[in-house]
C-alpha cells in the first residue's frame, strides 16, 4: 500500500499547486490513498465547506486538520457534511459533530487517520496527544488494522518522542504545523516518521504569508492582517510505502516540488 500525503495547503497558491502537481504525483507513485492537510486551505486559516469539496474534487481523499481548524466560522454548519475531514480531537474548540478518525478501507485492511495536535508552544491544545492517542486505541482497538497520524505541532523533539513511544503501534506519525520540510524521514520501528511534511503553499512568503508584512509586523511592531503571499507554489510531502502483511512501513520519501 503506497499512501501520498501534503504538509499544510496553504490558501489559493496551495490549493493550485496541489491540483497542478496532483495528476503527474499520482502517474508516477500510485498510491492507493491521498490525505493532505487543509488547516490553511481557506485564505490562510482554516477550511469552508466550498474548498473542501474542492479539494476533494481534486482528488484528496482523506483532509486533516490543525490549530486553525475553526478559524473559519463556515465549518461549524457544515461539519456533518464533511464525512473525510479528520479534526483534532485536543483542539480547544473541538465540538462532537467533528470527527476525530476516520476508517477507510484501502487495499483490504482497514486505515484508520488521526488528527492530533503537540501541546508545545500550540496553544489551541487542550489535553495531552498521548493521552488523547491512548483512549482512541484502545476505543477502536477491533475496528481498525493501521493506524495514520497527522502530528500538529511546533516541536520536532514532541514529534519524535511520540513516534518513538507509539513505534510498535502506528504505521506512520507525519508531522505538520510548521510549513517547513525537515530532512529526517526515517522508519522508526513499525512506522514512519517526519517531524514536519512542509507546505503547499506560496514559495516566496513566510510560511505561506506575505514577507513584507511580516518584517512590518515583527521589526517595527506594525499590525499584520496576515495577508496571504501572492506567488508560485511550492509542493511539499510524503510517499509512504506500507507491507500490508506484515502492517508496518517499509519506506517513506520526501517529494518537494518547487517553483524553480
Ligand atoms: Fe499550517
Ligand atoms: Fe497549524
Amino acid at each position: 500500500m503506497r499512501i501520498l500525503f501534503f504538509g499544510d495547503i496553504v490558501a489559493r497558491q496551495g490549493r493550485e499547486i496541489v491540483l497542478s502537481c496532483l495528476d503527474k504525483l499520482k502517474e508516477e507513485y500510485k498510491p492507493d490513498i491521498v490525505i493532505a492537510n487543509g488547516e490553511n486551505s481557506a485564505h490562510g486559516k482554516g477550511i469552508t465547506y466550498k474548498i473542501y469539496n474542492q479539494l476533494r474534487n481534486t482528488g484528496i481523499d482523506v483532509i486533516t486538520m490543525g490549530n486553525h481548524t475553526f478559524s473559519k466560522s463556515d465549518i461549524f454548519e457544515n461539519l456533518t457534511l464533511m464525512d473525510r475531514l479528520v479534526c483534532p480531537r485536543n483542539h480547544i474548540k473541538y465540538v462532537d459533530d467533528c470527527l476525530d478518525h476516520i476508517i477507510v478501507r484501502v487495499k483490504d485492511l482497514r486505515l484508520m487517520v488521526v488528527s492530533l495536535q503537540c501541546e508545545a508552544m500550540m496553544n489551541e491544545t487542550s489535553a495531552s496527544p498521548f493521552a488523547t492517542m491512548d483512549e482512541l486505541l484502545e476505543k477502536e482497538k477491533n475496528r481498525y488494522d493501521i493506524c495514520f497520524v497527522d502530528l500538529h505541532g511546533e516541536a520536532t523533539a514532541e514529534k519524535r518522542i511520540f513516534a518513538e513511544y507509539y513505534k510498535e503501534k502506528l504505521i506512520a506519525v507525519i508531522g505538520t504545523h510548521t510549513h517547513v520540510q525537515t530532512a529526517d524521514e526515517r522508519i522508526i520501528g513499525n512506522l514512519a516518521f517526519i517531524s514536519d511534511a512542509g507546505m503547499c503553499g506560496a514559495y516566496d512568503s513566510i510560511i505561506g504569508r506575505d514577507i513584507e508584512e511580516c518584517i512590518n509586523a515583527r521589526v517595527k511592531g506594525m499590525e499584520t492582517r496576515f495577508t496571504v503571499a501572492d506567488n508560485k507554489g511550492v509542493c511539499c510531502g510524503v510517499v509512504i510505502d506500507i507491507d500490508e502483511n506484515q502492517k508496518i512501513a517499509t519506506a517513506i520519501e520526501r517529494i518537494q516540488i518547487r517553483p524553480y
